[in-house]
C-alpha cells in the first residue's frame, strides 16, 4: 500500500524536498508518495487533521509552522524540544512524534560530506533566529572548543547562551566582540543572504585551514560566500548540503531506510 507524506509551508511552491523525497524513494525501492501542501497561516492544524485523515505517514514542516507543529506535536524528541521548532511530523498509532533533523543535517554535511571535524575546534555561529537555534545542540554534541554565537540584537544571542551553556563552552555577543578574532569554522544562520546582504563582520576572521558555512543557497555564491572567498577561507559551502541531509533524516525516521545523499546533493548543485 503507498503511504504519503508531504511538506506542509506557506509559501511552498519553491519546495526542493518533493522532489529529493521522490528521488530517495526511487533510490531505496519505498512505496510512497510525497507533496507539498499550501496551508493556510491561520489553518495549520486543521491541515494537518485533513492530511491524517487522508492516511497521511509523516510530514515535513516549513516557514512560517515550525513553532506551531510544536505544540502539535504529543511528543518531542530532545532536539526539538530544545530549538522549540519542529520541521518532521511522525504520525503513528499512539500519535504525532515532533522532531527536527536540521542540526544533525548540518552536522552531518560538515563533518560526513566535507570532512571537517568540529572537535577542538573554535566554530561562530552568525545569528540567533529560528535557523541558529535549531543547530546549537547538535553542534555542541561533537564538542568544539568553543562555540561563539554573535547576533545584531546581542541580547538574543545572550539568551541561547544561556539556553545551553550546560552543553558546552559558549561565549555571546554582537559582531564587535570578536574583533581580531579568528575561527576554524564560521556559519551563517542568519536571514542575511535571502536579502543579498552580509552580516557585518570585520576581516580577519578566519583561521588557516577554515570552512565557510552558509545555511543558505541560491544561484552563485552568497554574500557571505563572497566575502569568505575573498578573505581567504580555505572552503567554502552553501546549504545544499544541509538540505539533503536533514531531508535524509526525516526520511529515515519515517521509513527506516538511509538513502544515499552524495549523487542528490551533486544534481542539485548543478541546477542551483
Ligand atoms: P530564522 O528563523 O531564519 O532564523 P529569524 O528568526 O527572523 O529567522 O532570525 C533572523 C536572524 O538573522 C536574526 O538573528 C537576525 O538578526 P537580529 O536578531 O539582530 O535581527 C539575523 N539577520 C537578518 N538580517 C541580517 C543582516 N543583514 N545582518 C546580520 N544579521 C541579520
Amino acid at each position: 500500500m503507498t503511504d504519503f507524506y508531504a511538506v506542509i509551508g506557506n509559501p511552498v511552491a519553491h519546495s526542493k524536498s518533493p522532489w529529493i523525497h521522490a528521488e530517495f524513494s526511487r533510490q531505496t525501492g519505498q512505496d510512497m508518495q510525497y507533496e507539498a501542501i499550501l496551508a493556510p497561516v491561520n489553518a495549520f492544524p486543521a491541515t494537518v487533521a485533513v492530511f491524517r485523515e487522508r492516511g497521511g505517514k509523516g510530514m515535513n514542516v516549513t516557514v512560517p509552522f515550525k513553532l506551531e507543529a510544536c505544540k502539535l506535536a504529543g511528543r518531542l524528541t530532545e532536539r526539538a524540544d530544545a530549538a522549540q521548532a519542529v520541521n518532521t511530523l511522525v504520525f503513528n498509532a499512539d500519535g504525532t512524534l515532533g522532531a527536527n533533523t536540521d542540526g544533525a543535517g548540518l552536522v552531518r554535511d560538515i563533518m560526513v560530506n566535507l570532512g571537517f571535524s568540529l572537535t577542538g575546534k573554535r566554530v561562530l555561529l552568525m545569528g540567533a533566529g529560528g535557523a541558529a537555534r535549531g543547530v546549537v545542540l547538535p553542534l555542541l554534541e561533537h564538542d568544539p572548543s568553543i562555540l561563539a554565537i554573535v547576533n545584531r540584537t546581542q541580547q538574543k544571542a545572550h539568551a541561547l547562551q544561556q539556553q545551553f551553556s550546560c552543553y558546552g563552552t559558549i561565549v555571546s555577543g554582537d559582531y564587535a566582540d570578536i574583533l581580531g578574532e579568528k575561527f576554524d569554522l564560521v556559519i551563517n544562520a542568519t536571514s542575511a543572504s535571502l536579502k543579498g546582504e552580509l552580516p557585518p563582520l570585520s576581516p580577519g576572521i578566519f583561521a588557516a585551514e577554515s570552512l565557510a558555512y552558509d545555511m543558505m543557497y541560491g544561484d552563485g555564491y552568497t554574500p557571505f560566500l563572497q566575502f569568505a572567498k575573498q578573505q581567504g577561507a580555505s572552503r567554502l559551502a552553501d546549504g545544499i548540503g544541509m538540505l539533503v541531509e536533514q531531508a535524509a533524516e526525516s526520511f529515515f525516521l519515517w521509513r527506516g531506510v538511509r538513502p544515499e545523499t552524495g549523487p542528490i546533493i551533486k544534481m542539485l548543485k548543478l541546477h542551483t
